[in-house]
């Protein structure tokens, strides 16, 4: 049995189904099993949080490995990274080391450090650490940012306002990977095809930019539509006034000067390890998403 924390997100989801698709019993761990309709009905579900840990006992009793591909970045219930990345995660790893689990992936960001401009990169550092520490078997998985996350950010104003919305200039060249080339890797990880101990970094085929996926976007919607920009000086303001009254939003603002100023650009080469180059292009999402 397989616990996967983050089972009902973008990148859990398929975890899941690739699981299942080689009869692995899986269960996973929601807040909300409403979340969880799209999965295959043999998988279990538990209600839990994931920063409970009599709640993170009872899911992965039994399991002989876990994936956490949670985060706390936004999303419902007002999370932190902090409580949720770097708190979640140690509950999991201490769950995992009591309970002797012989495997546990841990999917984090690449480029995340001690001192990142972004709580969402310290937390996952800190959650890496704890990892490396804790004696628990493991494999993690670096990935760059979400094609699936990004396409719907900066699409999700089309239908209502007839614009995409670019944060900042969005002329940076950035590395998206879709998660239909991460979660491979996380299975390949969690049946040990790549060395326990290792920390793999995977992105995607291209470097684009916010406004190339705009442009895709906004020719994909036909006519009228157009591109709007927040510009990068409000950005700057917001991710420091919004923090105490929205720190969401003010989260979410400096991961947009993050993404426009500094260097986001990735080589699939990198992180050598991977069992298969990721090929997975941002048309090819977009071309299958309705
Ligand atoms: N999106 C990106 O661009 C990106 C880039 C690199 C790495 N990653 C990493 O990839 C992983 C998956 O990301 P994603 O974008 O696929 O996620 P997502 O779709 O936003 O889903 C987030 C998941 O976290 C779970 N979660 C959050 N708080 C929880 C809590 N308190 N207790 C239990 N579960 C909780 C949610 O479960 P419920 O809501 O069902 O409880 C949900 O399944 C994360 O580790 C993320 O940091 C993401």
């Amino acid at each position: 049995m397989i616990l996967v924390a983050g089972g009902s997100g973008n990148l859990g989801r398929l975890v899941v189904r690739l699981l299942r698709d080689v009869g692995e019993p899986v269960r996973v761990l929601t807040r909300d099993p409403a979340r969880c309709r799209a999965l295959p009905a043999d998988v279990e579900i538990v209600t839990g949080d994931v920063t409970d840990p009599s709640d993170v006992a009872n899911a992965m009793r039994g399991c002989r490995g876990v994936v956490s591909a949670i985060h706390g970045f936004a999303g419902p219930g007002n999370p932190t990274p902090e409580r949720i990345d770097r708190e979640g995660n140690r509950v999991l790893i201490d769950a995992a080391r009591t309970m002797g689990v012989a495997n546990f992936v841990l999917v984090s960001i690449v480029g995340v450090c001690a001192d990142h401009a972004m709580s969402l990169h310290r937390s996952k550092f800190a959650a890496e650490d704890a990892l490396r520490r804790s004696g628990v078997p493991f494999t993690i998985v670096r990935a760059t940012a979400f094609m699936e996350t990004w396409a719907v950010v900066i699409g999700s104003p089309l239908a209502d306002k007839g614009f995409a919305l670019v944060f900042g200039p969005g002329t940076n060249p950035i590395n998206f990977v879709s998660v239909r080339d991460v979660a491979p890797l996380v299975v390949d990880c969690v049946y040990n095809r790549v060395p326990v101990g290792a920390t793999l970094e995977i992105g995607g085929p291209e470097n684009l930019s916010f406004v190339s996926i705009a442009e895709r976007l906004v020719s994909r919607d036909g006519k009228g539509k157009s591109i709007k920009h927040i510009p990068l000086i409000l950005l700057r303001a917001m991710s420091i006034l919004a923090r105490p009254f929205a720190p969401e939003f003010a989260r979410k603002a400096t991961a947009a000067v993050v993404l426009n100023t500094t260097n986001q650009t990735f080589q699939t080469t990198r992180g050598g390890a991977l069992l298969n180059v990721p090929q997975t292009t941002l048309d090819d999402v977009l071309s299958s998403a309705h």
